[in-house]
């Protein structure tokens, strides 16, 4: 957020890329119009660079960056890819309707990585950061390059290497810490004697990529810009390889609350932090952590007397920001079967979701059906159905009913009805018990060979009555997919959410072109 007194010098521009390395942690992936959905919000939401993906990945991720370039409106739009020729232009078709495009192109620089993933010699790497660089330039002006596993690279030669990338035409030089090694003084050391040791570094923004192995992404983040960087690559929630990358939501608002220490700014509207977190948590079925800072469902709750004490004589007792900066509205309104549709939608708005009136319908009629069920409608129980809403509204395999029975004397059964892209199929299957029924139904009458990787429950409030959340993530093909459903029957949360993830693989496989056997036998 802008303040009067601050300038350009301190500046730090948001380049989020949840939607690229993101995307790219296990069981993350989203689908292209998941990926749209995202993309807009960030769009609204003032992210400056947007890395929309990896172009030449596959045919599904170059259609998502191509879409995602032609509809933003105000943020830049950047591709990945390695350095080869064929990847670069690949990347820059992608990016081409964007009004601002950028291609992000990166090449490993440390001797491990040089040594036994590249093959190369560092002599070949230099050669082959001026023709990469110089490559991209031919295509766009923007052009930002990386050193993947800067903080593990000898100094000497990462200079070199800067020095002949802004040479050749980058405009961002990234130094990424890519295996979350740093230390927060070592990474702001990187930075401040790089600049200073590389002749033409005035001639390149500086940028700071970290993830969070030791749980210091966001901490480096923040040291990279004390040292003079003034990108920041992060993602919501802090997904991404691993342990994850820098929180978008983390770093904005640690300039916002701290301004005395670190006295940068950015254009995020952090009221949008929340809705973001959890459009992003819809979107690739991945649980916020209920303590995560700023966005945890914990982030703005007081449980022990001592603190509710404290905060109703005064908020700053024991809080150092207010809810409604990241879009929590303050009073928790609870719902019942006599609540209407603005009552809902009110909620809806307040809980931080923005939703078209089809998705608002579909909401209501299964907030009513949960009202007639449950006597108290909590605002989790209202996140559970727009989440579903969400991430299971445009599915083609959907639940229809299930019955099981289960109990001492097995074995369990499980039948169930399904509507297979508009065709209903009916099947009975026995388990080892009723959830293994259930997913034996499922594989009955969609055969598939995904393997069953995650299966976790958990209530999404208090009581008996309580919906339960399931998630489930299958493997297919080396890539997992993950989805969660929640219901107050934790055996039909357990059928959608296995659902869900299945449709993930149908949806995936009819986008990519490139993939020639087939996802799943959807179809007779
Ligand atoms: O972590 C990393 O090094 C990356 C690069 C591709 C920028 O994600
Ligand atoms: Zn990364």
């Amino acid at each position: 957020m802008t303040t009067t007194t601050q300038s350009e010098q301190d500046r730090v521009i948001i380049f989020d890329t949840t939607l690229r390395d993101g995307e790219q942690c296990p069981g993350a992936t989203m689908t292209f119009e998941e990926k749209l959905n995202v993309a807009r919000m960030l769009d609204d939401m003032g992210v400056d660079v947007i890395e929309a993906g990896y172009p030449f990945a596959s045919d599904g991720d170059f259609e998502a960056v191509h879409e995602i370039a032609k509809r933003s409106k105000n943020s830049v739009i950047c591709g990945l890819s390695r350095a080869a020729h064929k990847d670069i232009d690949r990347c820059a078709e992608a990016i081409k309707p964007a009004e601002r495009g950028r291609i992000h192109t990166f090449l490993s620089t440390s001797p491990v990585h040089m040594k036994y993933k590249l093959q190369m010699e560092a002599a070949q790497v230099y050669e082959m950061v001026i023709s990469s660089v110089t490559r991209a330039r031919n295509h766009t002006d923007d052009v930002e390059w990386s050193a993947e596993d800067a903080t593990r690279t000898e100094f000497d030669f990462l200079c070199r290497c800067i020095e002949a990338a802004i040479k050749a035409g980058a405009t961002t030089i990234n130094l990424p810490d890519t295996v979350g090694y740093a230390v927060p003084e070592e990474y702001r050391e990187l930075f401040r004697k790089v600049r200073e040791t590389v002749p033409n570094s005035d001639k390149a923004r500086f940028s700071v990529h970290c993830h969070n192995d030791l749980g210091m992404a966001v901490a480096n983040s923040m040291a990279g810009v004390a040292g003079g960087a003034r990108q920041i690559e992060c993602t919501i929630n802090g997904i991404g390889e691993r342990a994850g990358n820098a929180a978008l939501e983390e770093v904005v608002m640690a300039m916002r609350v701290r301004q005395d220490r670190l006295p940068y700014w950015n254009r995020i509207e952090t009221t949008m932090l929340t809705h973001a977190s959890k459009t992003v948590s819809a979107a690739t079925s991945f649980p916020v952590q209920y303590n995560k800072a700023i966005v945890g469902r914990n982030a703005f709750a007081h449980e022990s007397g001592i603190h509710q004490d404290g905060m109703i004589k005064n908020a700053q007792t024991y809080e150092i920001m207010t809810p409604e900066t990241v879009g929590v509205k303050g009073t928790s309104l609870v719902m019942g079967k006599h609540s209407g549709r603005a009552g809902l939608i009110h909620k809806m708005e307040e809980l931080g979701y923005k939703l078209s009136r089809n998705q608002i319908e579909d909401v209501f009629v299964r907030f009513k059906a949960l009202a007639d069920r449950k006597k108290d409608v909590y605002d989790e129980d209202i996140e559970a159905l727009v989440d579903e809403q969400l991430l299971h509204g445009q599915d083609q395999i959907k639940l229809m009913s299930l019955t099981v029975i289960a109990g001492t004397h097995g074995p369990q059964r499980a039948t169930m009805k399904l509507d297979v892209d508009g065709q209903i199929r009916i099947e009975e299957a026995e388990g080892n018990g009723p959830v293994d029924a259930v997913f034996n139904c499922i594989k009955a009458l969609v055969p598939h060979d995904a393997k069953l990787e995650l299966y976790q429950v958990h209530a999404v409030t208090e009581g008996t009555d309580a919906q339960a959340e399931v998630s489930v993530r299958l493997s297919h093909e080396g890539r997992s997919m993950t989805a969660r459903a929640a219901d107050p029957d934790t055996l039909v949360a357990s059928a959608k959410a296995y659902l869900g993830a299945l449709n993930k693989i149908v949806a995936k496989r009819q986008r990519s072109v490139r993939e020639d056997a087939p996802a799943v036998a959807v179809a007779g």
